[in-house]
């Protein structure tokens, strides 16, 4: 495989991390071993991503809708979440990242909670990669409450509806200050955006793999990479428009 040119990565990448399941179960074993499997390849992507000096890798771990799985599966992921923030804070001090949840938190245990303040709090001063967990989250949720904030700061008089345009909004969402993602990634076949980060999407390019997540390692993440630096990013203009720089054709 050709080599990755460094000065064309994505700043941020997404990750839709799927296919634990199918992965456990297509090996006769229970999907929780599946979504331990999957912690396995977290590790080494999180550590790949942060030496390959991409700037921002945001992981779609646990959905809003997540939570209608059987209870076993939700219990046994919560306890999986903790063990792996708790277990991974000394690497990523390592490692220079800086640890971040997006999502509604108030849904999630106490003491899962307490180990992401924790992990936050000590990787705080860090300025390698920002690395943020998606736990709990649902795009039209996130924008939803966005959108209330905003409504309701008008309703008091301290905010001029007219002056609501793409950057203050995207501004009150979770992810204000970080770049929308330049690169989607979802593995196990599926290829759907299932609520995630869909205001930032706006013009990601979207990278789908059939392998598991529990599969997905170091050479396949090269490989979407590879093809994430073929693609030409048009934002709209022409594709003469950018060859020859920005300038307006007449
Ligand atoms: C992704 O794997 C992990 C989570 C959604 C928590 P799945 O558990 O969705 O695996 P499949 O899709 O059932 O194979
Ligand atoms: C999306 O995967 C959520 C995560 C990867 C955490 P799902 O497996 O929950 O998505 P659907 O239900 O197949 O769309
Ligand atoms: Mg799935």
């Amino acid at each position: 495989m050709k080599t990755l040119k460094p000065e064309n990565l994505p700043r941020h990448l997404a990750i839709i991390m799927d296919g634990n399941g199918r992965w456990a179960k297509e090996r006769m074993l229970r999907r929780i071993v599946g979504h331990r499997k999957g912690v396995e390849t977290v590790r080494v992507i999180v550590e790949e991503c942060s030496r390959l000096k991409i700037g921002y890798l945001t992981l779609f771990a646990f959905s809003a809708e997540n939570w209608l799985r059987p209870k076993t599966e939700v219990t046994a992921l919560m306890a999986l979440l903790k063990q792996y923030i708790r277990g991974e804070t000394a690497r990523m001090m390592q490692n220079d990242i800086r640890f971040n949840v997006i999502g509604n938190r108030a849904d999630l245990p106490e003491d899962v909670n307490r180990e992401i303040d924790s992990t936050i709090q000590k990787t705080s001063g860090n300025r390698g990669m920002l690395l943020t967990l998606a736990l709990s989250y649902g795009g039209r949720q996130e924008i939803i409450s966005a959108a209330r904030r905003l409504a309701s700061e008008a309703a008091a008089g301290r905010l001029d509806p007219d002056s609501i345009d793409e950057n203050s909004f995207g501004a009150s969402l979770s992810t204000a200050g970080i770049p929308d993602p330049d690169l989607l990634i979802r593995t196990s076949g599926e290829m759907r955006i299932s609520n995630f980060l869909l205001w930032q999407l706006a013009y990601a390019e979207l990278y789908f793999t059939e392998v598991n997540w529990p599969e997905f390692d170091r050479d396949e993440l090269a490989r979407a990479l590879k093809d994430y630096q073929s693609r030409e990013r048009r934002f709209g203009k022409t594709s003469d428009q950018l060859r020859r720089g920005g300038e307006q054709p007449s």
